[in-house]
């Protein structure tokens, strides 16, 4: 599914994990990952992310398969040789020793003499706006300062790879949105190739050059942002991104890589053909709440449109966010501009929706 090329930085070759001998973690997982890129490993908890890290980190081993590092097999590679610099949810600095200290410990392990020590210790600190942080202890700062700290002391020895897993998540919304934009911004600056854990999706999309969507051990998909929230390939990755619509079908007929779907109450929509082919297949409907089209006018003219009942409006100031009910399906929500000619749906009104058939799509049920 996911080969990885002669040039990448990072390969995963038929990578299987099992910690106890019966069930495997990691499945048969391939992945290749380019000199300087940001690769985010997102899904949901236990489905092996962590695991993943650590075998590249090298604190645990892979059942089977290969990791290779910029082409070495990574086993015959010492850990304090693989250059790789690492950032966890909870901070491990060491408490015993000042901030400036505790960013001097991964040079002093590489022999790095004292002058050059101090500069580099500096610069790492400055990169990360805690300049003047260096005589302080971790308990002398808050959250975000430590977690700063710790993002220094990875980049201090100017690593080639950077692994961080769930760096952000005792961070609250705010400093946590300004630490996504500084930890890229520096990556890319830096040019290194980093991998990223989270379970937070909007984390990955927003930082990430590509996705990897995790689940029960395998890539479900590796994709661009843009392309994992707009073309999901099948239903866990359509489900796991971003707020999505579901309804159940019947494939009728699939023309001009369109195809017919009879909704289970009988009414007919248009949709993308994904992953079915075949009329008569039972189907899973996948729609954004942004792309569900409540103006007829805005439609084909041969677009099918069906019933809906508005259940509940929400003003959110930006957008209007309209609770529908479609085909036995309360939960279905669209997303509207808070623009000048936006009428805001009442609770009661009877409604026609509809959508470009390339923006709905037919996934395996
Ligand atoms: N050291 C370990 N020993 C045994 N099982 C483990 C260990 N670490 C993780 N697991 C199991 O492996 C699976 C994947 O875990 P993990 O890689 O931590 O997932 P994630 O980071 O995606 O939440 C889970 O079922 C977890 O319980
Ligand atoms: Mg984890």
């Amino acid at each position: 599914m996911t080969t990885a090329s002669d040039t990448d930085f990072v390969v995963f070759d038929r990578v299987q994990k099992s910690y106890d001998g019966e069930t495997l973690v990691v499945k048969d997982l391939n992945l290749g990952i380019g000199r300087g890129e940001f690769l985010t490993m997102l899904g949901p908890s236990g489905s092996g992310k962590t695991t993943c890290l650590m075998m590249l980190a090298g604190f645990e081993t892979a059942t089977h398969g290969d990791i290779l590092l910029a082409g070495q097999p990574i086993n015959n590679i010492p850990p304090h040789k693989r250059g790789i610099g690492m950032v966890f949810q909870n901070y491990a600095l060491f408490p015993h020793m000042t901030v400036a200290e505790n960013l001097a410990f991964p040079l002093e392990v590489r022999n790095i003499g004292k002058s050059d020590r101090d500069a580099k210790v500096q610069r790492a600190l400055d990169m990360v706006q805690m300049g003047e942080f260096g005589g302080r202890r971790p308990a002398q700062l808050s959250g975000g300062q430590q977690q700063r700290i710790a993002l220094a002391r990875a980049l201090v020895f100017e690593p080639e790879l950077v692994l961080m897993d769930e760096p952000l998540g005792a961070l609250d919304k705010q400093l946590r949105e300004h630490m996504q934009f500084e930890i890229t911004r520096l990556a890319h600056e830096l040019g290194i190739t980093t991998v990223y854990v989270t379970h937070d999706q909007t984390e990955a999309l927003t930082m990430s050059d590509r996705v990897a969507v995790f689940d029960d051990g395998r890539i479900q998909q590796l994709a661009p942002p843009d392309e994992l929230y707009e073309q999901p390939q099948n239903s866990f990755v359509a489900q796991f991104i971003g707020e999505n619509n579901t309804l159940m079908g019947t494939v009728k007929e699939i023309n001009d890589g369109v195809a017919l779907v009879e909704l289970d109450d009988g009414e007919l929509i248009d949709a993308k053909p994904v992953n079915v082919s075949q009329p008569g297949e039972r189907t899973l409907i996948s729609i954004r709440p942004e792309r569900v089209e409540i103006n007829k006018d805005r439609l084909g003219e041969n677009a099918h449109t069906i019933h809906a009942e508005v259940l509940e409006f929400i003003y959110m100031g930006d957008i209007y966010r309209t609770r529908l009910r479609v085909a036995g399906n309360d939960d279905f929500v669209i997303k509207t501009r808070n623009a000048p000619d936006q009428r805001r749906l009442q609770p009661g009104e009877k409604i026609e929706i509809g959508w470009q058939p390339e923006d709905c799509r037919a996934l395996e049920a």
